[in-house]
């Protein structure tokens, strides 16, 4: 049974007459690294708050580990079981101290002190921030105020773990660090990443892309499937890995997505004269 399935899910919003989702079908598996794609207004967030059951389907159904996300009564199960980081790190706060603002949701679920305890100095060494634990998170850099965001939602024990474009307001550095703290998570600890970016360098990262295009899903399969046809990336308005536009403009077809294969590319263009001299 996959973790994640969507039936005809559609989706309105109230007042409006406009299916902003539409007829989506899908199927997520436990364990999956899926980064979701699309220009704005595409439906990626609205998509996501339908996963843990924020919205619920005006049409069509969402199940999360087999339970549908229209049943009132499972809303704080889902909310533990798929959490979610958003674009400002500074609305995610509610603590003064970085180690009380990751005790914040287990405490809500009525988890017992000692074992919250010993959740949020795991969660806070799994994302690297516990020798930050007792410092006030608005002192934190981007990347480290989203890392504690996440050591949050671990602290939680969820399933799935959805980032809707949780890197957009960091510089290179802390997009790095998310990235590399998703990946553990998703590597490590079998958690479910549904990743929403505008970066296509990150997009490329993911194990399966999903493209959103008004409301349904334009593609979905790996980077290559997702990203093989160049000319179409740009009439979806969205950007292309700068790997691949290098390609392009030195009029190679090939779809190149990440620097190490564009290095191995032009090491193989220019032959002998390519090799770096040791
Ligand atoms: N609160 C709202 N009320 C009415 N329409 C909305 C609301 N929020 C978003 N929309 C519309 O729903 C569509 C999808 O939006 P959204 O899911 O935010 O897209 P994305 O995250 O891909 O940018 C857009 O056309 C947007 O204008
Ligand atoms: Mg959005």
């Amino acid at each position: 049974m996959s973790f994640i399935t969507c039936n005809n899910l559609c989706y309105q919003y109230s007042g409006s007459n406009r299916t902003v989702i539409n007829e989506i079908n899908l199927q997520i598996e436990q364990g999956e690294f899926i980064a979701v794609i699309g220009h704005n207004g595409s439906g990626k967030s609205t998509l996501a708050k339908l996963f843990n059951g924020l919205f619920v389907p005006t049409a069509g159904s969402v199940e999360v580990g087999g339970i549908s996300t229209a049943d009132e009564e499972n809303r704080i199960e889902l909310l533990q079981q798929v959490g979610m980081v958003f674009q400002n790190p500074d609305n995610q706060i509610v603590a003064s101290i970085v180690e009380e603002d990751v005790a914040f949701g287990p405490e809500n679920l009525g988890v017992e002190p000692a074992e919250i305890r010993k959740r949020v100095d795991e969660a806070l060494k799994t994302v690297g921030m516990y020798d930050y634990r007792l410092k006030a998170p608005h002192n934190l850099s981007g990347g480290q105020k989203q890392r504690v965001a996440i050591a949050g939602i671990i602290a939680m024990q969820p399933k799935c773990i959805i980032l809707d474009e949780a890197t957009a307001m960091l510089d290179p550095i802390g997009r790095k660090e998310v990235m590399d703290a998703v990946k553990t998570l998703n590597r490590d600890f079998g958690i479910t990443i549904i990743y929403i970016t505008h970066f296509m360098n990150e997009a490329v990262e993911a194990d399966r892309v999903i493209l959103l295009d008004q409301g349904v899903i334009a593609k979905d399969g790996t980077p290559k499937e997702v990203f093989a046809d160049y000319d179409q990336l740009i009439a979806y308005g969205l950007d292309v890995p700068q790997s691949y536009q290098l390609m392009k403009e030195l009029g190679i077809n090939d779809c190149v997505l990440t620097e190490q294969e564009c290095v191995e590319k032009l090491q193989e263009l220019l032959g002998e004269n390519g090799k770096t001299r040791d």
